[in-house]
């Protein structure tokens, strides 16, 4: 059969509220065109984020109901941390209330003034809390990676060469830790092969840095590897995770994403002394070792999650409905970043909008009509989110400008994204009266959640201008 269907069917269902154009302008207006300050009712099809907003299973709920709220010793504990044993086969697992009290954690301990970090590309927070420890942060991500319409297999990959180099270049003991995001988050959802996994672990190893994994999407970055890097075609999703994790020192994971769950995290290590530390931030941050910040319950969902993250045709159906929607938008030559990631489709909005600035945020001028258009809510992935300033004021700007549209797990249907996929073809049809825009008002980290615009009218006013003279 031709059609990969959603191998699920709907047993409870949440209403979606219409709105109008009009309406949609003034909602936006209000929340000062960042949709992060929308309220999600007003939102048709929500593609801000992947992270917590999937549907659990009856499997899930059912353990819910089992979850033991002790405070010490919970039976939930021990059933996550097996799971999780399992899959790593790391022997000390911390669970926390979602991946960045993870990092924050980690980051606290080994990072640092004079301190590196580095790795294919740092999520935000992932990079945040490298910076606030006093560290940096360094991305090193393959030149494959940088070319956002270029077909590869493994886009996320590390670039080996530049990793050795930038060791030799600051000193290995100057380099906490590298971190592989899989998939690579920020660089497009692109996988990391496991050759590139395999090597850049020898590199660690050969200077004695300790490598861990991001592994907030390992099972979507597993599926790549068994359908793109010969050798493992034969392999179950499982068998090519565990070998994933074994190259690893210790991991971070947001069980938000490939756990299923609407809420927690956890973080694995090999070794003792580190995990002791851990575990003393831990229990002053978070809780105590065998509930981390979460209810009994919330580690009995992710369990089950885990478990099911890794069946075959629940990934098969994700990684295909992502790819159907780039194929909607390559009939009209619609730039994304190629090939369609594992959690998302990236917008190519310097490709989209080439006649707004990089400095007037073309990605956030693009969301902001996203949504206007039809509700669609997408995040911008770009100089909002990445951009800094030089001494005296001016952007440096991000590498790329995207819009991701990232897919709740097991939440929308075919028919939801043939509409996403009209509401951007409409848009890119209507793309020369889209002006850029301008903040108002940001903070020093993380700006992208808060920040506040207006659009740019210089260049509706050139228009006007141009209108009159003529
Ligand atoms: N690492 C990666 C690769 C992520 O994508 C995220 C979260 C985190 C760490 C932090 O995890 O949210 O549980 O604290 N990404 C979400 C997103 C927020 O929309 O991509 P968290």
């Amino acid at each position: 059969m031709k059609t990969i269907i959603e191998p699920f069917r709907i047993k409870s269902v949440e209403p979606i509220f219409l709105t109008s154009r009009s309406e949609r302008e003034q909602l936006l207006q209000d929340a000062h065109f960042n949709p992060f300050l929308l309220r999600a009712k007003d939102v048709t099809i929500d593609l801000l984020t992947d992270s917590g907003t999937g549907a659990m299973s009856s499997n899930q709920w059912a353990a819910i109901m089992r979850g033991d709220e002790s405070y010490a010793g919970s039976e939930s504990f021990y059933r996550f941390e097996s799971v999780i044993r399992n899959l790593t086969a790391m022997p000390f697992i911390l669970p926390v209330h979602q991946g960045r009290a993870a990092e924050k954690i980690l980051f606290s301990i080994i990072g640092g003034p004079g301190k590196y970090v580095l790795s294919n590309t740092l999520f935000d927070t992932t990079r945040a809390n490298i910076e606030v420890s006093g560290a940096t942060g360094v991305d090193l991500l393959c030149p494959e990676g940088k070319q956002p319409s270029l077909i590869a297999p493994f886009k996320g990959n590390m670039d080996e060469a530049a990793l050795e180099n930038f060791i030799n270049d600051k000193g290995a003991g100057n380099i906490s830790m590298v971190i592989m995001t899989v998939t690579n988050n920020s660089g497009g959802g692109q996988p990391v092969s496991m050759a590139n996994i395999r090597n850049v672990k020898k590199i660690c190893s050969g200077y004695g840095i300790p490598f861990f994994i991001d592994a907030c999407r390992f099972a979507e970055n597993c599926y790549f590897i068994k359908t793109r890097e010969p050798g493992f075609q034969d392999r179950s999703i499982l068998e090519i995770a565990q070998e994933l994790f074994s190259y690893a020192d210790g991991c971070t994971m947001s069980a938000k994403k490939d756990a299923f769950a609407n809420i927690g995290g956890f973080m694995a290590m090999h070794n003792k002394a580190l995990a002791d530390e851990c575990r003393n931030v831990l229990i002053i941050t978070e809780g105590f070792p065998t509930y981390g910040g979460l209810a009994g319950r919330d580690l009995e969902a992710i369990a089950t999650g885990l478990e099911e993250i890794v069946q075959e045709d629940y990934l098969a159906y994700r990684i295909r409905s992502i790819a159907y929607l780039g194929e909607q938008l390559d009939k009209e030559g619609i730039p994304y970043l190629k090939p369609t990631g594992g959690h998302a489709l990236y917008l190519d909005a310097k490709a989209f909008l080439p006649h707004i600035p990089v400095d007037k945020y073309p990605a956030q001028a693009l969301c902001c009509q996203l949504y206007i258009e039809g509700g669609v809510r997408g995040v911008e992935i770009g100089s909002v989110m990445f951009g800094k300033y030089d001494p005296d004021g001016k952007l440096i700007p991000a590498a790329n400008e995207l819009v991701r549209l990232a897919f709740p797990r097991r939440m929308y249907t075919q028919s939801h994204l043939d509409y996403v996929a009209e509401v951007i073809v409409q848009l890119y049809h209507s793309r020369s009266r889209i002006t850029g825009l301008i903040i108002t008002e940001e903070t020093p980290y993380l700006r992208h959640f808060t920040a506040k615009f207006k659009p740019d009218t210089t260049k509706i006013l050139q228009d006007d201008l141009q209108h009159i003279a003529l």
